[in-house]
């Protein structure tokens, strides 16, 4: 899959006087994107805003993109129709390559469930900064917590086109990491993930 050409003509990208090595200097930490994968409810949202936390507390610079928060705002426009969720993904697939750009570890937490929607997002972000993390909470976990309750609504027909109920999710064939939050608590997910930064050498300290 490849990028789309502009709309617009007559448009010229503008170089940044910042290199991404002085940034990362400057910063002590290099730009990054942890892309959460999995139902809704199989915790991306809460590790992910665990983990942003733990990398403030600990000095770093991180930012969580959450599907819920996006979609009152950025991409208010759109629904849960398939179309809907690929420029859903598209857009925070750019969202994020600007974040790792201003060198931000970048953790998004959406379901994503299409493959060809997560691989436009590593192929636009760079696959040397892009982490796929696989959430493999099994759907009936995830519909027990149902801590929104919609798993409820979707059971009763009342929200249609529900992923795991009348929507597809399509796993991860080759995710970068593995998490079972119904396997291991809290802690340990975010120490997996403050793991794997180190060892992709985002972190260093
Ligand atoms: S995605 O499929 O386009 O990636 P996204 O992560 O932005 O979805 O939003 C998912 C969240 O929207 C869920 O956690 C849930 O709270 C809510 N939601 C409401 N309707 C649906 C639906 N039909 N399918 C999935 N999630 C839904």
């Amino acid at each position: 899959m490849t990028k789309q050409i502009p709309k617009a003509s007559n448009i010229v990208n503008h170089a940044s006087l910042v290199s991404a090595e002085l940034r990362q200097r400057k910063l002590g930490q290099s730009g990054c994107v942890l892309w959460f994968t999995g139902y809704s409810g199989s915790g991306k949202s809460t590790l992910a805003t665990a983990l942003e936390k733990a990398l403030i507390d600990d000095h770093h610079f991180a930012y969580v993109l959450d599907g819920d928060n996006v979609r009152h705002g950025l991409n208010r426009d759109l629904g849960f129709a398939a179309e809907d969720r690929t420029e859903n993904i598209r857009r925070i697939g750019e969202v994020a390559n600007l974040f790792a750009d201003a060198g931000v570890i970048t953790l998004t937490a959406f379901i994503s469930p299409y493959r060809a929607d997560r691989q436009l997002a590593r192929e636009v972000i760079g696959s040397d900064r892009f982490r796929e993390v696989y959430l493999t909470t099994p759907l009936e976990v995830c519909e027990e917590r149902d801590p929104k309750g919609l798993y409820k609504k979707a059971r009763a027909g009342e929200i249609g086109e529900f992923t795991g109920i009348s929507a597809p999710y399509e796993p991860p064939l080759d995710p970068d990491v593995i998490i079972d939050t119904s396997a291991n608590d809290l802690t340990t997910c975010v120490a997996q993930l403050i793991a794997q930064l180190r060892q992709d050498q985002v972190i260093t300290a």
